[in-house]
């Protein structure tokens, strides 16, 4: 009974209806994947993850490889007003744009996808060394992943940079595209993994969610829909199939 006092308490996702899923949201310094096709709600949903962040007082950090940050700023006051420009002033949220050129880390087939990842591992270390953020989201990281063809590589280059974030007392949340199946390395490597996706019903499509694993946690076997209105993104409690 003491040890299921004694749990720690679990970072809230700031998603309706997700931390049910879960048991009660993320482990705290733990890596956690949302994956899923092109428009089913990866961005909006690692998004409202900061955005719940700073307004619990935390100090958030988002990584972008493949949006200019301007943009994702942009379409988050768009969408649902959430104003990550004053939050980036108030310093509540560090937004580290990997195009950047300053950073040197400018994607180019020029450079080899391996020394990258290198370079671009050494950046986050250095990054969470210096921000200390609560809560990480780093958006799109398949992207640079997939001009790696061994999947050991991918494996061993995923587990480091896991391993970094894990030893920096952040929760992470990383969306993952599909693809050519190489996002199940990655996912492999994760503490969680969430799947994002949408289904036909009838002439209707509609998004839905469902937890793959949780290490060291209950989970919900069942499949949820998913919504987007313009206070974000909320998990039904009914499922897309009767
Ligand atoms: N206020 C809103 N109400 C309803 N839907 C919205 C609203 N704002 C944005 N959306 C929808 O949310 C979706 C954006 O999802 P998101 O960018 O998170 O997808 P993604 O999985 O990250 O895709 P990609 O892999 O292409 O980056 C868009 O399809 C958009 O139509
Ligand atoms: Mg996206």
């Amino acid at each position: 009974m003491d040890a299921i006092k004694n749990r720690p308490a679990r970072v809230k996702s700031g998603i309706s209806g997700f931390d049910e899923l879960v048991d009660g949201g993320f482990h705290h310094g733990t890596v956690n994947t949302l994956t899923g096709p092109s428009g089913t709600g990866k961005t909006v949903f690692a998004s409202q993850f900061i955005y719940h962040g700073t307004k619990l007082g935390e100090k958030c950090m988002i990584i972008t490889p493949s949006e200019s940050s301007d943009q994702l700023k942009r379409e988050m006051n768009a969408s649902f007003g959430w104003d990550f420009f004053r939050l980036e002033q108030e310093a509540m949220l560090s937004i580290v744009d990997v195009t950047d050129p300053v950073l040197r880390l400018q994607k180019s087939i020029d450079v080899d996808p391996v020394e990258f990842l290198i370079n671009f591992r050494k950046l986050v270390e250095r990054k969470l060394q210096e921000l200390k953020p609560a809560r990480l989201f780093i958006d799109d990281l398949m992207a640079f992943f997939m001009a790696i063809e061994e999947p050991f590589k991918i494996r061993s280059l995923a587990d480091d940079l896991f391993g970094i974030i894990r030893s920096s007392n952040t929760t992470a949340v990383i969306t993952l595209g599909t693809a050519f199946g190489l996002n199940q390395i990655l996912e492999y490597g994760a503490d969680s993994a969430t799947v994002l996706n949408r289904e036909r019903i009838g002439n209707v499509l509609i998004r839905s969610i469902y937890i793959m694993k949780m290490r060291g946690s209950k989970i919900s076997n069942s499949i949820r829909l998913l919504d987007i209105s313009d206070d974000g993104l909320f998990v039904s409690s009914l499922s897309p199939y009767p």
